[in-house]
């Protein structure tokens, strides 16, 4: 069993531990490391993050994600740890959407609702990888009609470090017939180092007003609601576990927080989230060119999940998911996630990581 403090690091061993080849298609651990002890190890399964190690206030070097230690846990995960989510990430009313006048039905696997692009989505698919200098690229082209969508949809994700401990995650997608978009990284955090701990300490500060309020199956109800005088209001940085157990209806449908956050207009160099682990001292900042951000509080993790010599359990990591709105191709009021051809979808979403 490998402790939390001893999570493999990237020796032989551990790089083998995600190497394979999958239907024919070569599977590989990538490494990218920076001077100030950073280190990020990628998967082209899923382009996935599959560990970020970064020091503490006392220089310690920790994972501060929920992670796998090896291929077959990531393959067999339900829970989208670390992989790139899409072509239309989080959720779709009622497994339907109708674009140009035509209805598109896609796979129900949320109830009676579509979750994270479908069945065996991108995020359980070999991706192309080409490594940069410090990047790691990688390709891959979703035929036309998988999972009900519409159009080949060719989507690239580069992911650098940046020497002031920035992952920089860049996305494109371009298409041959019209269809809906919604990608992003579906990264688990804990920024403690020890994933046995819950992150109700964690210390979150959102540049949002407003939120998209849900039913009782997390669709938004198309309500832009203000956060002022609620449980979901993060204008002031405050610990996760304030009020994640207040009576309120929307904390009870998401089980604690799993809500969409409408981004606030600011200036593209300040942060849109913002988490410090007081203990560790480890603050994170996340800076997006998306216009929400799907903050999710670990409240379906259960301990099926395993890694690191721990059964991730209930609340013990949360999730930053920049996106288009959940149900955004059933609700005009919201920003458009149609793509058509001719056009390119950009978007980028940095976390940078510092001590505090
Ligand atoms: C959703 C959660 C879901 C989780 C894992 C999140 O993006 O909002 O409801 O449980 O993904 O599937």
């Amino acid at each position: 069993m490998i402790s939390p403090e001893q999570h493999p690091s990237p020796e032989p061993e551990y790089m083998n531990a995600f190497s394979d080849t999958i239907d024919g298609k070569k599977v590989e651990l990538f490494l990218l490391r920076n001077d100030n002890g950073m280190e990020v190890a990628l998967s082209n399964y899923g382009a996935a993050i599959v560990s970020i190690r970064v020091p503490d206030k006392n220089g310690k070097i920790e994972d501060v994600t929920l992670s796998y230690d090896n291929l077959s846990d990531l393959r067999a995960g339900k829970s989208y740890f670390g992989c790139i989510v899409g072509r239309f990430a989080n959720r779709i009313g009622g497994a339907q959407f109708t674009l140009d006048g035509v209805t598109y039905n896609v796979p129900k696997n949320d109830g009676n609702n579509a979750l994270h692009g479908g069945v065996n989505s991108i995020d359980k698919q070999v991706w192309k990888a080409r490594k940069m200098n410090d990047a790691i690229r990688f390709t891959i082209d979703i035929p036309d009609g998988e999972n009900g969508y519409p159009g080949t949809m060719k989507v690239t994700v580069v992911y650098s470090l940046k020497a002031d401990n920035s992952l920089v995650i860049d996305y494109t997608a371009t298409t041959d017939q019209p269809t809906v978009v919604n990608l992003t990284n579906h990264v688990y955090f804990n920024l403690s180092g020890d994933p046995s701990r819950t992150i109700l300490n964690h210390e979150v500060a959102i540049r949002s007003s407003q939120f998209t309020p849900v039913d009782s199956t997390l669709i938004p109800t198309g309500e832009l609601k203000a956060v002022k005088g609620t449980p979901f209001d993060f204008s002031a940085s405050k610990p996760i576990g304030r009020d994640i157990n207040m009576d309120d209806q929307q904390l009870v449908f998401g089980k604690g927080y799993d809500h969409n956050f409408v981004l606030d207009k600011r200036n593209p160099s300040e942060a849109a989230v913002v988490v410090v682990e007081p203990v560790s001292g480890r603050k994170m900042e996340v800076f997006t060119t998306q216009p929400g951000v799907q903050f999710y509080t670990g409240n379906f993790l259960n301990g099926t999940e395993k890694g690191r010599g721990v059964s991730y359990a209930y609340r013990t990591g949360f999730c930053l998911e920049t996106q288009q709105f959940p149900d955004a191709p059933n609700k005009s009021q919201f920003p458009s996630p149609v793509l058509r051809p001719g056009e390119k979808w950009v978007g980028q979403t940095i976390y940078r990581f510092s001590i505090q």
